[in-house]
């Protein structure tokens, strides 16, 4: 199977360094297995309205199409800064437009990038949550950066270096095993369509 990457970059900020450790990381991804195919949905670069529950053709900006790759997609890189101790509100923007059958039962790698090691957790406590809403299969092991481990766009830390390695390989050994399979209780939207 040629599975599909998609990076998610839940940075606004113009130079930052979130996107850079995504594209690491999809680069570990495509060593790792050449016949992936890579893309990446940066959130610089679409202009999404913010959710308001209408239907996702009434919005008149790139919104339809940033959902509809994240749909297409078989497997994903999802890298944030750390804002407030948490996610970015404009990565929570873009989710609270993707329906869970986008990216349910597919493979998830994930990727926070704050100031310091403070908020560390985040990870596991705020982002890792939110996305098990979608029944995504998300990867255990992820990649924390900080600022100093960065120079402009480029990783200087080994250890970083190495888990971004790791993290892109785990993405694409559990994506071939697992895309498309499901695992769990389904979410409680299906349960509620079951019983319509
Ligand atoms: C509004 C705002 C809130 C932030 N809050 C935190 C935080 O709570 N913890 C932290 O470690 N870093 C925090 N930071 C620092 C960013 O996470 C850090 O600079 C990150 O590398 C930015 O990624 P980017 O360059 O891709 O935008 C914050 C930055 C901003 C702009």
């Amino acid at each position: 199977m040629s599975l599909s990457l998609l990076g998610i970059s839940g940075s606004l900020t113009k130079g930052g360094s979130t996107r850079a450790v995504i594209d690491a990381v999809l680069l570990a991804a495509k060593t790792r297995t050449p016949d992936i195919s890579t893309d990446v949905l940066d959130l610089r670069d679409v202009t999404l309205s913010f959710c308001d529950g209408r239907p996702l053709h009434e919005y008149p900006d790139d919104t339809p199409t940033a959902v509809a790759r994240i749909h297409a997609a078989d497997a994903y890189i999802i890298g944030t800064p750390i804002y407030r101790g948490s996610y970015t509100g404009s990565l929570k923007n873009l989710l609270d437009h993707v329906p869970v059958e986008a990216m349910m039962g597919k493979v998830a790698g994930l990727i926070v990038n704050g100031a310091t090691d403070h908020h560390y957790l985040s990870i596991d406590q705020e982002l890792r949550p939110l996305l098990m809403w979608f029944n995504l299969h998300l990867v255990p092991g992820s990649v924390h950066v900080r600022g100093n481990q960065m120079q402009g766009t480029t990783i200087v830390d080994e250890q970083v270096q190495e888990h971004v390695r790791l993290l892109g390989e785990a993405v694409v050994d559990l994506g071939q095993r697992l895309t498309g399979s499901l695992q769990g209780p389904p979410p409680l939207s299906l349960w509620g369509r079951r019983r319509a």
